[in-house]
Formats: structure tokens, C-alpha cells, sequence
């Protein structure tokens, strides 16, 4: 037996202040699409921001669905669409925003399993990192060089 040890970087940033200009104005995008966030079922809004090398910005908030199942998560609303509308683009940056009506969200909501997912299958596609941000709705705000970085021991094409 032995032992690998797996070892993650992350950048924190004290607000949204902090945050490079570039890099700020994609999370105030961020937080604009959160707010038109469908989430009448768990009151808890997310927003995302992608931007690609061609310089457009793509938008993409959670939609719930009264099957809950059905709905999806902002991350992968925004990136199948960046995906289906500039497949040839690399997506150099994600910004990624949420809140809930319940509670004030001071601390940064990475993306879920299921959204890590998809997003490194992009990562693997553009053969280059994408790099996530991500926040509540006041306070910190984390960078991940990388969605790697999040999903160690990813499953892996050559295996199929
Ligand atoms: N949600 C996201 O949009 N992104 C995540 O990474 C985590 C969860 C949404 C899904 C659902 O609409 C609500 O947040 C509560 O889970």
C-alpha cells in the first residue's frame, strides 16, 4: 500500500473589490444573472459569467423545476450554452455568484459535483484551464487556477 497525496491551490480574495478589473466586471455580470436566477422551490439564486477567448461573455443562472430533478445549475446552463453557441472558443474564465433569500451568503459557493463535472470535460476539450471563481453574495471571493484543481483523480476518455 501506498499513499498519494493530492495537493490544491487556491487564491482568496478579501471582496469583489480586490479582484482584478477584468475579473470584477465579470462577477458583477455574475451577479446581475444571479438575480433572474427561477428558484421559487430552494430560495437559493445562482449566477454565473463565462468569459471566452473571443471576448464574449456568456450568462447562465439556476432554473428549477417543480420536478426537481428537472431543474439545473447555473454553471451548466451557462456552459452548455457557450458550448452550443462559440464551440470553437476557449473559455479562458468562469465567475460565479449565489445567494439565498433565507440567509445572508458570506461564504464562496464553489460549483457543485455534478457542474465540476462538466465543466472539466471543456477543460479537456480546450486542452487549457479555465479558471473558476466564486463567491456568496458578500465577502471572499476564491480562484482556482484551474477546474482540475477541484475534481482530482478526474474519470478519465482513455479508459473508454
Ligand atoms: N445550484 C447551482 O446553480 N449551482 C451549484 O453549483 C450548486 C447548486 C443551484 C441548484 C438549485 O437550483 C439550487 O442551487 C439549490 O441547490
Amino acid at each position: 500500500m501506498k499513499e498519494i497525496k493530492i495537493e490544491s491551490l487556491f487564491h482568496v480574495y478579501d471582496t469583489i473589490d480586490e479582484l482584478p478589473k477584468e475579473t470584477k466586471l465579470l462577477m458583477l455580470k455574475a451577479v446581475e444573472a444571479r438575480k433572474l436566477a427561477y428558484a421559487p422551490y430552494s430560495k437559493f439564486k445562482v449566477g454565473t459569467a463565462i468569459l471566452l477567448e473571443n471576448n464574449e461573455v456568456i450568462t447562465g443562472n439556476n432554473q428549477e423545476n417543480v420536478s426537481y430533478p428537472s431543474g439545473l445549475c447555473a454553471e451548466r446552463t451557462a456552459i452548455y450554452y457557450a458550448g452550443s453557441k462559440y464551440p470553437y472558443s476557449r473559455i479562458l474564465k468562469m465567475a460565479i455568484s449565489a445567494a439565498s433569500s433565507n440567509q445572508l451568503t458570506t461564504k464562496p459557493i464553489p460549483p457543485c459535483g455534478a457542474c465540476r463535472q462538466a465543466i472539466a470535460e471543456y477543460e479537456v476539450k480546450q486542452k487549457s484551464p479555465i479558471e473558476i471563481y466564486f463567491m456568496g453574495e458578500i465577502g471572499n471571493v476564491i480562484c482556482s487556477h484551474s477546474l482540475s484543481n477541484l475534481l482530482p483523480l478526474l474519470f478519465d476518455k482513455s479508459v473508454l
